[in-house]
């Protein structure tokens, strides 16, 4: 149950089997074979015990949240709030309130581009986005440079998927509003220089959304330390719930900007006249939220802090090795993305094979991995292919898995190449 400490969370030391053992979806057989989930860039697993937080919520708190004085309303608020606090606390922000609940990573991004975007950045201003960007960081920026007249600037990368620093330079100037970059590429791996990146762009005038959908699960975060204005990430890939995710701001900035949702809660006085907005963070949480997700997303986090990041840094280092060891051997294989630095991410192609025949074939093996351009279309032009297939690592896998992804994508070569 809840208070219950995982078997991860008593071990003291890196034992991948016991980590295993608190997801039970991985107990499964697919087709016949043990189930070999490589599709965590897409959604992780999620542990038993955020699983069984939900269920409490469920089961023994259920009930709105911020608006009763009953005891099951005070509950669930002191859970929901309690999950703000664990996002703070690990992503290093200065205060709770600067830490919003929104349904992902997506909703983050939509959010800034309407409080900030539509409000401060106008006709003839600049925004710079990267050549690696998930869709969820190109279209919203292409939403606000039609509606106000800006124009969207993309720093290149080069054919290993590392970002182009003197381009990403030269393209900074007073004109640039705002620069949306991933910390990490989900198609590709790349880990960006987010550190140089916020300080050049800073230097400029120019405030940084990051998105960090694919690192806050990998990389420590500390938002403070990055300096970072606007930092995103969503719940289902760091071992919690979907439809649960995080818009960081700082305070200054969130206070600056308009509403995104108008309804509930978001309010502090209502009349036919006019409205006006309650205090951070609730000015941005209009209706009823997601109770369960955030609450479940607060004990993934947990959970996953249980894990220890030097422990996770170093096992997923070791099956990004040995995945790109392995698969670049077999014959016919192309490594798609080959950046210096990058998380546990491997995208690759077979020579003459569909990707997607790939994933199919792999499938047959109980091997889960995701093929397609990865909703970052950009990449693929930019590289001349049509899609990758892609194996992305959790704290769960182990390097015997990559044995049978590797011989299943050497299956699928024979057959198919
Ligand atoms: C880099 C990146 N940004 C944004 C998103 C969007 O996340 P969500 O669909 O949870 O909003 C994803 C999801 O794949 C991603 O990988």
């Amino acid at each position: 149950m809840s208070g219950t400490l995982s078997t991860l969370e008593v071990a003291t030391t890196w034992d991948v089997e016991r980590i295993r053992a608190d997801f039970p979806v991985l107990e499964q057989t697919v087709n016949g074979k043990p189930l070999i989930y490589l599709d965590n860039s897409a959604s992780s697993q999620v542990p038993q015990v955020v699983i069984d937080r939900g269920s409490v919520y469920i089961e023994q708190e259920h009930s709105n949240i911020h608006r009763g004085v009953h005891y099951l309303s005070q509950k669930a608020t002191t859970a929901y709030e309690g999950a703000r606090e664990k996002v703070k606390q690990f992503i290093n922000a200065r205060e709770s309130r600067e830490c919003i609940f929104v349904r992902g990573a997506t909703e983050g991004i939509n959010l800034v581009m309407h409080g900030y975007g539509r409000k401060f950045i106008g006709a003839g201003d600049e925004i710079i986005i990267s050549a690696m960007e998930h869709h969820s960081n190109i279209v919203p920026w292409q939403q606000v440079c039609a509606r106000t007249g800006a124009v969207l600037r993309v720093a290149p990368m080069d054919d290993r998927g590392e970002l182009v620093m003197e381009e990403f330079e030269r393209l900074l100037t007073p004109r640039t509003k705002m620069v949306a970059v991933a910390h990490a590429s989900n198609a590709l791996g790349t880990v960006n220089p987010v550190d140089r990146i916020v300080r050049m762009a800073h230097n400029v005038g120019a405030k940084v959304l990051l998105d960090g959908s694919q690192a806050v699960q990998h990389l420590r975060t500390d938002v403070r330390a990055l300096d970072a204005d606007f930092y995103v990430f969503t719940g289902h890939k760091i071992y919690g719930p979907t439809g649960i995710g995080i818009l960081y701001g700082k305070e200054a900035l969130l206070d600056a900007m308009p509403p995104f949702l108008g309804g509930g809660d978001m309010i502090r006085t209502v009349t036919f006249e006019g409205s006006t907005w309650n205090d951070l963070p609730y000015k941005f949480e209009a209706g009823t939220p997601h109770i369960a997700g955030a609450i479940g997303l607060g004990r993934a986090i947990e959970y996953f802090q249980g894990v220890g990041f030097d422990a996770v840094q170093a096992h997923e280092a070791s099956l990004l090795e040995k995945a790109t060891a392995a698969l670049s051997a077999i014959d016919g294989v192309r490594l798609i993305g080959t950046a210096r630095e990058k998380v546990a991410v491997v995208s690759f192609i077979i020579d003459g094979v569909h990707p997607h025949d790939v994933g199919t074939i792999v499938d047959r093996e109980g091997v889960a991995i995701r093929t397609g351009h990865h909703c970052a279309q950009p990449v693929m032009d930019r590289l001349g292919i049509p899609a990758t297939a892609r194996a992305s690592f959790a704290v769960y896998n182990t390097l015997e898995e990559i044995d049978v992804l590797a011989a299943a994508v050497a299956r699928a070569r024979k057959l198919l190449g």
